[in-house]
C-alpha cells in the first residue's frame, strides 16, 4: 500500500507561481494554533489574517464604488468584513449588509458562525435567507443569502435600495446566479452610486473581475455625482505565510476513487500522526458509500479504524447533522470529514491536516443541440485541484493525496473551470431577465457570455410554455406568474395550469418533492428493500404520482419519523416537503390559484404534469427491445432511471423531469403521458398529423 503512492516531483515553488510537490500556502502563521476553543471570540477573530486588513478594508469600501477582496480560504472575508461594514456603521440608519454565497449550506453554516461571534440570535441583528427559508427579521443589520434569492429579491426591489454595501462572495466559483447578478449590480451601480460592492474569493482573477467593473464607469462620466468615489475598482489581496503541502500522487490511475479513497483513509489513519482527514468526493451517493465502507470497516477491523470519526457533508444535511462537522475533534480522535466539493472554498474546517482528492466533482453540463441538462461526474481543474490541497495546510504543515497521477495532472487537467453560464440550460436564466425588464439578453453585459445556441433554445421552450410572447416579452399574466414562483418555469407552469385542471392541491404536492434531492433514504446497499418499499407506494402513471402515495401515507401517519423508517423514506426530507408545499401554496394563491383536489382522478393530474414538461416528452422506440426511448424534440436515446417505478414497465409515452447520466443518459422522476396531449397544451410546438405527434 505505501508504494502505491509517489510524491511530486517538481521542485518546490510557491503557489503562485505553479503548481509543484510542495505548495507553500498562504495560511497566517497566526493560524496555526488549533486549540480554536480556548481563545476568547474577540482573539480568534484578531488572529485572522483579514483582520491585519481591517483599515484598509473599510478605507477601501468608504472610496470605492466597487472593492475585490483576494484571500485564501479560511482567512476571515466571509465571516469578519460584513462584521467590520457593522462596526463601521454601514448599517446604521436602516441600511442592511448583504452577502451573498452560491450554496444554501454555506450560507446557513457563516450565518451561524457570525451570530455567534456576535453574541447575538441567529435571525435577529444576523440573519439568512435561502430558498424557501427566510431566517430575518426587521432588526436584521448582516444578511446572508444565496445570489439566487437576492437575484429574486430584485423582482420586488429592482436596485435593492435596502442594502448599502452588497458583498458577492466566492465569486470563482462564477456560479450562474453569481454571474448574473454581476451583470445586474453594475447596472445598478449606474443608478445608486452610493451602493458599495466587494468581490470576494479565495482565487478570482481579479484584473479580468477590476476589468468587467471598470468600463461601465468610464462611460457612464458617474464622477460627477459623488466626486469623492474612485470608480476604479480596488484590488486588496489578504496575505499571510503559511505552511507548505506536501503532494502525493497515485503511481498508477485508480478505477475505483471511493475504494480509493477508503484505502488511503485508513493508511493515513495507521502510518500519519493526528489530525483531520478531508476527503474530496463528487455527491451524496459517492459520499455515503465511503461512509458506509469505512464504517463497515470499523465494524470488521476495530484496530485500523478505532478512533476514526467518520462525517459525510453534502447540500441537504440536518442542522445537528452539520453541527457534528464543525465542533472541535476530541482528544485522541481523528475527525474524517467525506465532502462535495462545497469545502473546497466555502467552508473552512478547522484541524484538517490530511486531503485526499479523488479528483472529479459534480457539475452542472448542458447541450443545447440535445437540450439536455445533466449533472455528471467530471474532472476537476487545476485551480480546484490546488484549492483542494490548500484545505490541508491551515493549522499546520500537511498532505494531500491526489487520486489521480502527475502526469494526468500536469499533462491533462484544465487550468480553470468553464463558468457555469456557459454550461446551463438558461430557461431559469432567461425569465428572471425579462422579469427584471432585460429585453435585449444576448447584449447583456455578462462576465462571461452564454452561448447564443442556448439561449435561443431557452428562449424557444419559454415561448412555447407560453411565457414568452412574440416579441419575446413576459406575457400577461402567464409570463409574469411564472416568474413569481421561485421554481423551474416547467414546474411553475404545471403549477399554475392545475388551476383550471382543478388539481391544484395534488401539484403542489408534486412540485414541493421535486424541489428536493430525494425523498428516499440512499440506496446504497439496501437496493433490495428500497425497492420493496417503493412498490408499497408505486403508481402505474409513474414516480410523480408515486410521490402523492408517499406523501398521504406520511400525513395519515401523523408525519411519523417511524413510518419513515419503516418505509425507506427520507424523514428529513418529508419534513421539508411538507413545508416547502406550504409556502408554495401561499405563493399559488396569491397568483389566484384555487386550491381543489382531484381526489383520484390521476388523469388530470398527469395532463397538468404535460403542460409544464412536454418539451421533455419521449417515445419508447418500439423495436430495439432494450428500454430505449427517444426524446421527441431532438431524437436523443434515453432510458428510464433504474430507481424509477417505472423502471422495466417501458410506457410508450412519457415525460421525465431531469436526466442523469452516467453510462447512458437515465430519466429521473417520469409520469406516462397520452401524446394526444402534447398537441393540446403546446400547439406552437407539436403537431399531430398522423399517429404521432412530431414538432413542427
Ligand atoms: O471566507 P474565508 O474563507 O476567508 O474565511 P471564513 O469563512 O470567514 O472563516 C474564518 C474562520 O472562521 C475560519 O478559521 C473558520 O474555521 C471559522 N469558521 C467556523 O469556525 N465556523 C463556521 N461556520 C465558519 C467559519
Ligand atoms: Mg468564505
Amino acid at each position: 500500500m505505501s508504494q502505491f503512492w509517489k510524491p511530486g516531483t517538481e521542485k518546490p515553488r510557491l503557489i503562485d507561481d505553479e503548481e509543484g510537490g510542495v505548495l507553500f500556502l498562504t495560511a497566517s502563521a497566526s493560524s496555526s494554533s488549533s486549540g480554536y476553543g480556548f481563545a476568547s471570540i474577540e482573539k480568534q477573530r484578531q488572529r485572522l489574517p483579514v483582520y491585519k486588513y481591517r483599515t484598509a478594508i473599510l478605507y477601501l469600501v468608504e472610496t470605492h464604488a466597487t472593492t475585490i477582496v483576494v484571500g485564501e480560504t479560511g482567512s476571515g472575508k466571509t465571516t469578519q468584513i460584513p462584521q467590520y461594514l457593522k462596526e463601521a456603521g454601514w448599517a446604521d440608519g436602516g441600511r442592511v449588509i448583504a452577502c451573498t454565497q452560491p450554496r444554501r449550506l454555506a450560507v446557513q453554516a457563516v450565518a451561524s458562525r457570525v451570530a455567534e461571534e456576535m453574541g447575538v440570535k441567529l435571525g435577529e441583528e444576523v440573519g439568512y435567507t435561502i430558498r424557501f427559508e427566510d431566517a430575518t427579521s426587521t432588526g436584521t443589520l448582516i444578511k446572508f443569502l444565496t445570489d439566487g434569492v437576492l437575484l429574486r429579491e430584485m423582482m420586488d426591489d429592482p436596485l435593492l435600495t435596502k442594502y448599502s454595501v452588497i458583498m458577492v462572495d466566492e465569486a470563482h466559483e462564477r456560479s450562474i446566479s453569481t454571474d448574473i447578478l454581476l451583470g445586474l449590480l453594475k447596472k445598478i451601480q449606474r443608478r445608486r452610486p452610493e451602493l458599495r460592492l466587494i468581490i470576494s474569493s479565495a482565487t478570482i482573477e481579479a484584473k479580468s473581475m477590476s476589468a468587467f467593473f471598470q468600463t461601465s464607469r468610464r462611460r457612464r462620466g458617474l464622477q460627477d455625482a459623488e466626486p469623492a468615489l474612485a470608480m476604479e475598482p480596488a484590488i486588496l489581496s489578504v496575505e499571510g505565510r503559511g505552511f507548505n503541502v506536501q503532494i502525493h500522487y497515485v503511481e498508477d490511475p485508480v478505477s475505483d476513487y471511493i475504494q480509493a479513497a477508503v484505502s488511503t483513509v485508513l493508511l493515513i489513519h495507521d502510518k500519519e500522526p493526528f489530525g483531520d482527514i478531508l476527503v474530496f468526493l463528487t455527491g451524496q451517493e459517492d459520499i455515503e458509500a465511503a461512509v458506509k465502507l469505512l464504517t463497515e470497516e470499523a465494524r470488521d477491523n476495530r484496530k485500523s479504524s478505532s478512533g476514526l470519526i467518520v462525517l459525510p457533508l453534502y447540500s441537504g444535511l440536518s442542522r445537528a447533522e452539520q453541527e457534528l462537522i464543525f465542533s472541535p475533534t476530541p482528544r485522541g480522535k481523528r475527525k474524517v470529514v467525506i465532502s462535495t466539493n462545497i469545502a473546497e472554498t466555502s467552508l473552512t474546517l478547522e484541524g484538517v491536516v490530511y486531503v485526499i482528492d479523488s479528483g472529479f466533482s459534480k457539475q452542472r453540463f448542458y447541450n443545447p443541440v440535445s437540450d439536455i441538462e445533466n449533472l455528471v461526474v467530471a474532472p476537476i481543474s487545476k485551480a480546484s485541484a490546488r484549492q483542494r490541497a490548500g484545505r490541508a495546510g491551515r493549522v499546520r504543515p500537511g498532505k494531500c493525496y491526489r487520486l489521480y497521477t502527475e502526469e494526468y495532472f500536469v499533462n491533462e487537467m484544465a487550468t480553470e473551470g468553464i463558468p457555469e453560464i456557459q454550461r446551463s440550460n438558461l430557461v431559469s436564466c432567461v425569465i428572471q431577465l425579462k422579469a427584471l425588464g432585460i429585453d435585449n439578453i444576448l447584449g447583456f453585459d455578462w462576465p462571461a457570455s452564454p452561448s447564443p445556441e442556448s439561449m435561443i433554445r431557452a428562449l424557444e421552450v419559454l415561448y412555447s410554455l407560453g411565457v414568452l410572447d412574440d416579441d419575446a416579452k413576459l406575457t400577461a399574466p402567464l409570463g409574469f406568474q411564472v416568474a413569481e414562483i421561485p421554481l423551474d418555469p416547467m414546474i411553475s407552469k404545471m403549477i399554475l395550469s392545475s388551476n383550471q385542471l382543478g388539481c391544484s392541491e395534488e401539484v403542489l404536492t408534486i412540485a414541493a418533492v421535486l424541489s428536493i434531492q430525494s425523498i428516499w433514504v440512499s440506496s446504497r446497499g439496501i437496493q433490495k428493500e428500497l425497492d420493496e418499499a417503493e412498490l408499497r407506494f408505486a403508481a402505474a402513471e409513474g414516480d410523480l404520482v408515486t410521490f402523492l402515495n408517499v406523501y398521504k401515507g406520511f400525513l395519515q401517519s401523523g408525519k411519523s419519523s417511524q413510518w419513515c423508517h419503516k418505509n425507506y423514506i427520507n424523514y428529513h426530507a418529508m419534513k421539508k416537503v411538507v413545508d416547502i408545499r406550504e409556502q408554495l401554496r401561499r405563493i399559488a394563491q396569491r397568483l389566484g390559484v384555487t386550491l381543489k383536489s382531484c381526489d383520484k382522478d390521476m388523469q388530470v393530474v398527469r395532463k397538468a404534469v404535460t403542460t409544464g414538461f412536454f418539451a421533455n416528452a419521449c417515445r419508447l422506440e418500439p423495436f430495439t427491445h432494450n428500454g430505449m426511448y427517444k426524446t421527441v424534440r431532438t431524437s436523443q436515446e434515453v432510458y428510464i432511471h433504474p430507481s424509477s417505478v417505472l423502471f422495466r414497465v417501458n410506457p410508450k409515452w412519457i415525460v421525465y423531469h431531469s436526466i442523469v447520466s452516467t453510462d447512458r443518459q437515465y430519466m429521473r422522476n417520469v409520469a406516462t403521458i397520452e401524446p394526444s396531449w402534447l398537441r393540446e397544451v403546446a400547439p406552437h410546438f407539436y403537431r399531430q398529423d398522423g399517429p404521432d405527434p412530431m414538432l413542427h
